[in-house]
């Protein structure tokens, strides 16, 4: 490791997209590749805390020292964040949660229907995991959210932030190709109530999560 200024101190990490299956073989899903919420499980590993990483990318590098649990749809992320916050002294959100899911998953693989063109899917909300967490919050415990936005970057996260109730909110825009989804390279804008905005300059996902240590130190002040 490289340091301990975080020894004793357990985090919560979320990463990858959820997946919601339509039926056995096809799903709702993003792009999320799982690498941002995964620097951010090493990061903080490095610095001496105690790390649980909860992803949909289970198999994307072996990790050390980090407790893995593998999870697929909004629901499952769900369960095993509210089973395990409560033990944690920080929970940072990076994962991509579906917002809607087929209302009904089939048990067998669906049809072509030769008769018709098109077809229509009736989608539900999947729960809101960051809201769950606004309810059961105690003082002592830091949240972090990302807010992933392709307009109005600022003002939507910052809409994020307080309705979710949360410490930070790590803006960031995914409508540039390099960075955001399913890249090396990320691009952020620190938001904490009360406090300036901050850009980082582009930068590794590993830099942003080293950036993302420094934010917590700072607000476990
Ligand atoms: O995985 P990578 O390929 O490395 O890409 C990283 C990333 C782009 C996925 C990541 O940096 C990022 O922006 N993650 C958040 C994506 C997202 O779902 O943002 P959102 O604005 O829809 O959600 C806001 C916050 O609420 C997020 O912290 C999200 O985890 C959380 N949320 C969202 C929906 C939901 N049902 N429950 C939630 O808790």
């Amino acid at each position: 490791p490289q340091d301990q200024v975080l020894k004793g101190k357990k985090v919560l990490v979320t990463a990858g997209g959820t997946s919601e299956a339509l039926d056995p073989v096809r799903s709702i899903t993003n792009a999320s590749s799982g690498k941002m919420g995964l620097a951010i499980a090493q990061a903080f590993q490095q610095h001496g805390a105690q790390v649980t990483l909860i992803t949909t990318k289970p198999n994307l590098a072996s990790v050390h020292d980090i407790e893995l649990i593998p999870v697929t749809t909004a629901q499952q992320m769900q369960t095993a964040v509210l089973q395990h916050f409560p033990h944690n002294n920080v929970l940072i959100m990076a994962a991509a949660v579906a917002d809607f899911g087929p209302q009904v998953t089939a048990t067998n693989k669906i049809k072509k229907n030769p008769q018709s063109d098109s077809w229509s899917l009736t989608l539900t909300k999947t729960p809101d995991i960051l809201q769950a967490v606004a309810k059961i919050k105690q003082k002592s415990q830091i949240t972090i959210g990302f807010a992933a936005e392709t307009q109005n970057l600022i003002a939507n996260a910052t809409q994020k932030l307080t309705a979710k109730k949360l410490d930070l909110i790590v803006a960031n825009d995914v409508s540039q190709s390099q960075i955001g989804f399913n890249t090396d390279d990320n691009q952020v804008t620190f938001i904490r109530p009360q406090q300036k905005n901050w850009q980082t300059p582009v930068t590794s996902k590993q830099n942003i999560a080293q950036l993302i240590v420094r934010q917590v130190l700072d607000l476990l002040q």
